[in-house]
């Protein structure tokens, strides 16, 4: 596998990561994943958009490599051959004796390279199971930064219980879930937690918010109770690797009648519409 390190292109074996470097002992950086669908990079710019907004807000300075980044993560998708996979993105504060303060003299690291990855279909159509748990994050979630205990710790509990995603609930609010968004649907009205410091803006909830307005649903981004998730007829998560994916089941009752629903069924088919616009036939 070859790596994108600032601005070259080496491979795995030759890339160093170094004992001090701030990613590694603070989790002092920041990541984005992007989707490849044939070749090309979904939704690009919006995850550019929000990589240098989460260096801002951590005030992390722009690496070395930045501005060629398009061009070089293209020349990794080319070398690697994938056309259906995604690409992992990582900026660290860089590599300075261990003090919690910023360093004056660390350079920020860039690292990035591509993943072959299928469309999981199985989970897209049939729906996946969830639990809720308490989000135990910290209170800037807003910025994908590298510290994901509060993730891990949420899905692995989902893992060991059968389901595959944990929905986070910090006090009695439903937020998002440990690596997706959250959508759930009552009537015509799809509500979603607002974009503030408690949420992830995922890029895919931009995407399907913007389809929403060729359903007859209305977006409500208000917050709302584990309460009322479980009385909903629909849910669905939305992420770059699962797209639009029903929950059927949460806690072990079923959501609506344990299918995926009518209108979630229709932003997946907008969805679908949408890759097939971008990629010429
Ligand atoms: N995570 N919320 C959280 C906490 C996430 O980790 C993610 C995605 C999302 C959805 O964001 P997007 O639509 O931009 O993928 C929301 C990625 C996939 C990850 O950590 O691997």
């Amino acid at each position: 596998m070859n790596i994108l390190l600032n601005d070259e292109i080496i491979s795995r074996e030759n890339v160093m990561v170094d004992i001090e470097d701030r990613g590694y002992q603070f989790g002092d950086g920041i990541y984005e994943m992007i989707r490849i669908y044939d070749g090309l990079l979904f939704e690009w710019e919006a995850h550019l958009e929000r990589l240098v907004r989460s260096a801002k807000e951590l005030m992390i300075p722009l690496p070395k490599g930045m501005e060629v980044l398009q061009k070089n993560i293209h020349l990794l998708m080319k070398e690697s051959g994938v056309l259906n996979g995604s690409v992992y993105i990582q900026i660290t504060r860089g590599v300075s004796p261990r003090k919690h303060h910023f360093p004056e003299n660390a350079d920020p690291v860039l690292t990035a390279y591509v993943r072959e990855m299928e469309r999981p279909l199985e989970q897209i159509r049939n729906g996946i199971k969830a639990i809720t748990t308490e989000d135990i994050r910290w209170l800037r979630v807003d910025i994908k930064s590298l510290n994901l205990l509060g993730n891990v710790l949420a899905k692995q509990k989902a893992v060991e219980q059968g389901a595959s995603e944990a929905i986070l609930v910090r006090g009695d609010i439903v937020t998002e879930a440990s690596s997706s968004n959250v959508f759930a649907i009552r009537g015509q009205e799809c509500f979603t937690h607002p974009t503030n410091q408690f949420i992830l803006n995922g890029i895919t909830r931009q995407v399907v918010v913007r389809l929403m307005e060729s359903t007859n649903l209305t977006l409500v981004e208000t917050p709302f109770t584990k309460e009322a998730l479980m009385e909903m007829d629909e849910v669905f998560i939305t992420n770059t690797g699962l797209e639009v994916c029903p929950v059927i089941e949460i806690d072990e009752q079923l959501i609506g009648d344990g299918m995926p629903g009518y209108y979630t069924t229709q932003l997946q088919k907008a969805f679908e519409t949408l890759l097939l616009e971008l990629i010429p036939q």
